[in-house]
């Protein structure tokens, strides 16, 4: 009886596999008429299994084994939305937003740049973690978001301190980030920006305004805003990054995409800005003087 069973085990583990190895019998056309072909999606699902399936789960939801205890959650793939496409938040980002991703990691979190990655892979990949989010990815019909353009920075080295201080203006008065960031800033240096920009002194000042908001997002957990002198920023180390991360906003989030909110030279300015405190980092002396400074 007990060798039956063995056998009966063995058959059902051998369907198993043979059915998980191939899995896609079909080949499939994605948003923006991305082709991929079965054996593609195969591949990229034995990849998958190998590299990705302890964080991000056997089904996709971002419940791996490795995922237990993790401060920033892995992405759950099932619902086809992502953070850091080079496309307006919310929109379908471009097979090369996810491949830009994988080569280069997210900073401060537990997605790391997979360099070693062939770029067979990576497409392999990139179309089976499609397949979680059917309904937002399969069918010719499907559009990608249109890509972020990325202008000419108006400022450049050149003119990189009137950049910052134009960036600190947009930061705090024009655009208000403090509300979730927080604010660099004393109260005086608030009410003269404020008198400059708005023709308007500020009497009462947010007593939160020195403090990050945690905000809900739309993938079950809260997201801290960083703080930009102490904080890994994700997906931008330079400040063309950050003007992409800004006029796109983080998918899914509280981070809005601020393009047509504010002008583009805005945006260029405060990502001089942003860069700027994110140069603090490694800079203790001038990090405790500006956040000492903000104080008083
Ligand atoms: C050690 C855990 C871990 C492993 C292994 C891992 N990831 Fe991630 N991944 C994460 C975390 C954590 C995030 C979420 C980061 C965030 O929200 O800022 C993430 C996010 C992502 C995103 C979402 C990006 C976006 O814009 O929203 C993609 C795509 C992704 N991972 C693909 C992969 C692929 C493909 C592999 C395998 C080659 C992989 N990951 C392996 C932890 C992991
Ligand atoms: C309504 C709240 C809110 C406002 C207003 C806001 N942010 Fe954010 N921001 C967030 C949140 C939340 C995150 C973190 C998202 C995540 O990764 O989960 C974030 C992330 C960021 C990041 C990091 C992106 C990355 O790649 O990790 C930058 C840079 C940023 N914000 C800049 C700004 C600037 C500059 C402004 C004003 C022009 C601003 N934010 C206004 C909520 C906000």
């Amino acid at each position: 009886m007990k060798g039956l069973n063995l056998v009966l085990a063995i058959a059902a583990l051998t369907t198993l596999v043979s059915c998980s190895e191939s899995h896609f019998k079909e080949d499939k056309i994605f948003a923006g008429g991305v082709y991929a072909t079965a054996k593609a999606l195969n591949d990229g699902k034995s990849t998958y299994a190998e590299y990705c399936m302890p964080c991000h789960g056997v089904n996709g939801d971002g419940n791996g084994t490795s995922a237990k205890g993790l401060q920033v959650p892995p992405r759950n793939f099932k619902l086809g939305q992502y953070k850091f496409g080079n496309v307006v938040s919310g929109e379908l980002p471009h097979d090369e937003d996810f491949y830009k991703i994988l080569r280069e990691g997210l900073t401060g979190t537990a997605m790391l740049p997979w360099k070693e990655l062939s770029d067979q892979q990576m497409f392999n990949l990139v179309q089976y973690i499609k397949t979680f989010a059917p309904a937002k990815w399969e069918g010719a019909d499907k559009k990608l978001g249109d890509k972020i353009v990325i202008t000419k920075d108006p400022y450049g080295d050149a003119h990189k301190e009137s950049a910052i201080q134009r960036g600190k203006e947009v930061y705090h008065v024009v655009a208000q980030c403090w509300t979730c960031h927080r604010a660099y800033v004393s109260h005086a240096e608030f009410n003269e920006m404020s008198q400059k920009i708005n023709n308007k002194p500020v009497t009462e000042f947010d007593p939160e305004m020195f403090h990050i908001k945690l905000q809900p997002n739309d993938y079950g957990y809260s997201s801290l805003p960083p703080e930009f002198t102490y904080d890994a920023v994700r997906s931008a180390k330079t400040v063309e990054e950050l003007y992409v991360r800004l006029s796109a906003g983080v998918g899914g989030t509280a981070m809005p995409s601020w393009k047509g909110t504010l002008q583009d030279d805005e945006i260029w300015a405060v990502a001089h800005y942003v860069k700027y405190l994110m140069d603090m980092k490694t800079n203790t002396a001038s990090r405790t003087k500006l956040l000492e400074t903000a104080l008083k």
